[in-house]
């Protein structure tokens, strides 16, 4: 499974780099608004920052207006991926963009039938929001689980990429039913690290290293 950041924090992108754990970066508006950040600006930093993919979103709503922006934010850097929201305009935009050799990345999918859409229309990635379902008290794994059996049944490309993941159960569950990538929060990156045998352990390991009066020279 490869791991996205969700973020426009260049400072926590950098940290997941040097853990040597980022494959990708996610961004979307309400992101870059929260950095504070110039958004060509900051997408330019993380794509310059990641060896990987670097999702950039359009804003505009129709097919002119999302190419017009997506020749803006491709020119950035080749591994910047075109976001674009899951209407008729942005499967449009991402038919033509994906036809001339760019990846585009299928944001705000709540449904099975929107990823079949999304995998016609040459999308490298699909993203399902799992958070946003269960919010409103839909489960976000049986939509994950429908799109690998419906993308494996046609041998389509398009990598699934579990997104609003908000906690590290999230992320397990999503790779247990073989989504491609998942992109969260990098705090909920470091989570996964987490467990209290593991701290228990060391400490353990540590007192009777010291009792045994031994070191590693
Ligand atoms: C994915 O590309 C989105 O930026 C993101 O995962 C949305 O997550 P949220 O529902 O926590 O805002």
């Amino acid at each position: 499974m490869k791991f996205f950041a969700d973020t426009a924090e260049i400072a926590e992108i950098r940290e997941l780099v040097d853990l040597g754990l980022l494959d990708g970066v996610t961004t979307n508006p309400s992101l870059v608004h929260k950095s504070g950040r110039n958004f060509i600006e900051v997408v330019r930093e993380i794509a310059g920052a990641v060896k990987g993919p670097v999702s950039a979103e359009v804003v505009a709503l129709d097919h002119p207006g999302m190419m017009r922006e997506a020749e803006v934010l491709r020119k950035i850097a080749d591994n910047v991926v075109i976001k674009v929201p899951l209407t008729p305009d942005g499967l449009k935009s991402c038919k033509a963009l994906t036809g001339e050799g760019t990846k585009v990345n299928v944001t705000l999918c709540f449904s099975a039938a929107q990823a079949l859409l999304a995998a016609k229309a040459g999308a490298s990635y699909i993203s399902p929001f799992l958070g946003r379902l269960d919010d409103i008290g839909q489960d976000g794994m049986e939509l994950i689980a429908d799109i690998r059996m419906i993308y494996d049944n046609y041998d389509f490309d398009t990598e699934i990429l579990a997104a609003s993941i908000r906690h590290p159960v999230h992320v397990v569950q999503a790779a247990k039913l073989g989504a491609d990538v998942m992109t969260a929060p990098p705090k909920i990156i470091h989570m996964l690290f987490n467990h209290p045998l593991t701290d228990v352990g060391i400490a353990n390991f540590l007192k009777d290293w010291q009792a045994s009066g031994q070191k590693i020279a």
